[in-house]
């Protein structure tokens, strides 16, 4: 079978996690850049890359890479692309995004687009000996990248981005992305046995995530994807990519009795709607959610009875200027906390990501940091460790 490179994009900062995700499951890297991954599988790999990756935000295949300067070398190159791998006679083609460049030609991606776009229709209509293409059947969006004179042409695969498993249907004003979620429990020192607490949890993603990990439940497997009408793609590679996916599912870990995942907030419409979004991704038996301020919850009579865990949480930034005061206390209290929790268990670690700047003020100095970007937003995730 013809080998693919698939680019899988992740958020900047990640790449080691989705990076040893991808080995998991099989496929050779190929290479890591800012926010990319390339792996090179085959035709069987898009179901399973798109059911199993947590961390990803979508799955694409690179079908040719080239150098150009002109408009008119772009729309040369983009001609020799073999797209007819992947879209048939009828097939609905569309340039879903292009890069554009204000410092070189290629100022505006809407003329790129359409110079893409120009060139894909005159190849089809050689290959498939047309003079028109209906463009009625599935779905396929290319994304075309520049970079330093380097254009790609990328097949999506995916659709809508791998964040919306599903199951959040419902979210408070500033919910963390599934996948980012996954990806920062992945981080930390968890395990399917650790107990995690998130005492701001929202709309419930980080202990979501937390109890599908650590049952191994696949993120994506009941949600749509772009390519699942491709008839490139051998009909059995999705059913066989399925039952791969469900024979991993931890049932021991699922009927579990002692609940090890817990979620605070002061809020209680968020936890109504952190229970909601918990049953829909199939996980509420293992998650105690409970309405509690970030001051009160290591009192708890289920937190008092537990000697060793993580605390992992996204409380609020206080991005906008009127808010950065209010959010003082709120970080005080989780330190006053955290504090108590360390002292008087046998292990706790704390590992926060905000755009806060001023944690060491408040936390004292991290065990360590990292940059990662949430959506636009800069933001670090500092761990306090205490094994
Ligand atoms: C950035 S949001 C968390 C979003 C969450 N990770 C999600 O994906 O939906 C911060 C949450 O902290 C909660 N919160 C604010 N002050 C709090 C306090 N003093 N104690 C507990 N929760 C608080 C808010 O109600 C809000 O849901």
């Amino acid at each position: 079978m013809d080998k693919l490179t698939f680019v899988l994009v992740c958020h900047f900062g990640l790449e080691k996690v989705l990076k040893s995700e991808v080995r998991k499951l099989g496929l050779e890297i190929v290479e890591v850049t800012d926010g990319e991954i390339k792996a090179s599988g085959n035709l069987y790999d898009i179901p399973r890359l798109n059911f199993n990756l947590r961390t990803c935000e979508r799955v694409l295949i690179e079908l040719s890479a080239f150098k150009a300067v002109e408009p008119n070398e772009l729309f040369e190159n983009a001609k020799l692309c073999e797209i007819e791998r992947f879209v048939p006679a009828d097939g609905m083609f569309i340039i879903a995004k292009a890069s554009q460049d204000r410092n070189s030609k290629f100022k505006s991606s809407m003329i790129n687009q359409k110079t893409v776009k120009k060139a894909f229709s005159e190849r089809l209509k050689k290959v498939y000996k047309t003079d028109f293409l209906p463009e009625e059947k599935g779905k396929y969006p290319f994304r075309i990248k520049y970079n330093k004179t380097i254009w790609s042409i990328r097949l999506d695969t995916t659709g809508d981005s791998l964040h919306k498993r599903g199951y959040r249907i419902k979210s408070g004003l500033a919910p963390i992305e599934e996948t980012l979620a996954s990806a920062l429990i992945k981080l930390t020192d968890f395990n399917s046995d650790t107990v995690l607490i998130d005492p701001f949890c929202g709309s419930g993603t980080i202990p979501i995530e937390t109890a599908m990990i650590a049952s191994n439940i696949p993120p994506s497997l009941d949600r749509a994807f772009i390519s699942e009408t491709w008839d490139v793609i051998p009909k059995d590679a999705w059913k066989k990519a399925r039952n791969e996916a469900l024979e991993n599912i931890r049932q021991d870990r699922l009927s579990m009795k002692n609940i090890k995942i817990f979620g605070f907030d002061i809020d209680e419409n968020m936890i109504r709607i952190a229970r909601e979004n918990a049953k829909r991704a199939d996980v509420e038996q293992l998650i105690h959610f409970e309405k509690c301020s970030v001051k009160d919850f290591w009192n708890l009579p289920c937190i008092k009875e537990i000697d060793s865990g993580i605390i992992l949480t996204n409380p609020p930034y206080g991005e906008r200027l009127e808010d950065k005061e209010k959010i003082i206390p709120i970080y005080k209290d989780l330190k006053k906390s955290y504090d108590y929790l360390k002292e008087n268990k046998q292990s706790f670690n704390m590992h926060v990501i905000t755009s806060y700047d001023n944690m060491a003020k408040i936390f004292g100095k991290e065990s360590k940091n990292r940059k990662i970007y949430n959506g636009m937003i800069k933001t670090y995730l500092y761990s306090y460790l205490n094994i």
